[in-house]
């Protein structure tokens, strides 16, 4: 099959790297020419691990290309990916389509021939009859098909996630859709993945569905941390105690500082607007939007108590900066709101990440980057951890004790065991823990 894929980031890159691995013949576009550039030289625009290796043997083989003009891909294609972004609207909180309908505008000027268009996209219910209205006004006579296929890839283990997929859904009601779609995962049918066939709305709508789900167990988890630690119980066990049962799963049982990142703060969001305004609220989500906003905001005060409550002149150093390991994405990181209040409160805050610091460097003012994550401990008075990238978990905590001007530890990802910690002499502080 020949593909087309307009919009080369998180999604649009690993999908179009791992289409390509299947077999495909794939064209990743982007009107950013500086990122399409790079990938021509073989940078790559994120960290991924394994993305590299994926991308380089793939442009070797001859499967996969990169360009800023759609014109050749999209004439060629079978399929026409859209998998831009679709951030937050400034203001509402709806998901602004505006790089969605732009993109399907391009297509229905360059299609040719059957021509399958699949949103990639996390979209709003409805899209998919917008798109098709864009692309019917400019080619009234095209022949083409407007399916929902969502991505549910993490970060960090994207082309794991991509390739061994819990499940692949597909959202059309048209036959010669639903073959080029079966031909695209071929590999994954093989593998016996289970396929959701199931008309465009409710495509669109698990996405939705899945992200909140998620967002709202993490929450409840986090609820529970706060109560662990009020009544003298332990979050962790608890989490074990009922993640064991199969009807609850131990995933997404891990409580912290609050989700981030760039998908379940925006999603959340988009489906409490979609809900109010199809007259059937989702009260649950909106609860666990209110409350997780609330949370980020209150780790800095929990920061602060486990300092003693004064933070003037203290210098903190914090490990980590992403909205979770394995990546460089600092969209809505939890940092982003811990970091500045802990400034505000007259702290000076020293942070080492091991990917993010170039992203963070534009988006956190005031904080010194240091160049390890021995340097970021350096004279401080606490160590924060904010994210629980794999080297922090492996630290010389005597080393860190000796470079640190005070031994506390406030770690708000439960990386180290509370009673090791005290044995070596830290005043240590975690969430939910006794
Ligand atoms: N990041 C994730 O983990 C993830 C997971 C699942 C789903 N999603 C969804 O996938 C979509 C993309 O997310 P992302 O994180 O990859 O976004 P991103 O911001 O990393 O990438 C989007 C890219 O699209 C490009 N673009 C925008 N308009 C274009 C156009 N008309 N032509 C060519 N290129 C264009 C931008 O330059 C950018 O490089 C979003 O809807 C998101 O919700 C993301």
């Amino acid at each position: 099959m020949r593909v087309a894929m307009i919009g080369t980031g998180y999604v649009g890159l690993v999908s179009g790297a791992c289409f390509a691995d299947f077999g495909h013949t794939v064209c990743c576009i982007d009107k950013d020419e500086g990122k399409i550039q790079r990938l021509r030289e073989g940078v790559m625009p994120i960290y991924e691990p394994g993305l590299d290796q994926l991308v380089a043997n793939n442009v070797r083989e001859g499967r996969l290309s990169f360009d800023t003009d759609p014109a050749n891909a999209v004439r060629n294609a079978d399929a026409v990916f859209i998998a831009v972004g679709t951030p937050s609207r400034r203001g509402d909180g709806h998901a602004d389509l505006s790089y969605v309908h732009a993109a399907a505008e391009e297509i229905a000027r360059l299609m040719n021939g059957f021509t399958v268009v699949v949103t990639k996209s996390t979209v709003p219910v409805g899209t998919g009859d917008e798109i098709e209205e864009i692309i019917r006004k400019t080619r009234p006579d095209g022949d083409f098909a407007v399916v929902s296929n969502p991505e549910f890839l993490r970060e960090g283990a994207a082309i794991d996630d991509f390739k061994h997929p819990d499940r692949v859904v597909v959202g059309t009601d048209d036959e010669r859709a639903r073959q080029v779609l079966t031909e695209l995962y071929r590999p994954l049918f093989l593998n016996e993945t289970p396929m959701v066939f199931t008309g465009r709305r409710t495509s669109e709508l698990i996405k939705y569905a899945a992200n909140a789900f998620l967002a709202v167990k993490i929450t409840f988890i986090n609820e529970i941390a706060d109560l662990c630690e009020a009544v003298g119980a332990d979050v962790q066990q608890v989490a074990r105690g009922i993640g064991l049962d199969n009807r609850i799963g131990s995933k997404f049982l891990h409580a912290g500082p609050g989700y981030g990142g760039s998908c379940f703060p925006k999603d959340t969001l988009a489906l409490v607007r979609t809900a109010t305004d199809a007259g059937s609220p989702v009260e649950l989500v909106e609860t666990t939007v209110r409350v997780n906003d609330q949370r980020k905001k209150a780790m800095a005060r929990k920061i602060g108590t486990a300092m003693g409550g004064e933070l003037k002149g203290k210098r903190i150093g914090v490990l980590g900066l992403t909205f979770k390991p394995n990546t460089d994405d600092m969209r809505e990181a939890p940092s982003l709101d811990i970091i500045p209040s802990l400034q505000a409160m007259g702290a000076e805050v020293q942070a080492f990440d091991p990917e993010g610091m170039h992203e963070a460097k534009a988006l956190l003012p005031g904080v010194n980057f240091a160049a390890g994550p021995y340097e970021a401990v350096e004279g401080a008075d606490a160590l924060v951890i904010l994210t629980e990238w794999d080297q922090f978990r492996a630290f010389d905590l005597d080393r860190v004790k000796l470079l640190m001007r005070r031994p506390v530890v406030i770690d708000l990802r439960n990386i180290y065991r509370p009673a090791d910690m005290r044995a070596r002499g830290f005043a240590y502080t975690s969430i939910g823990r006794p």
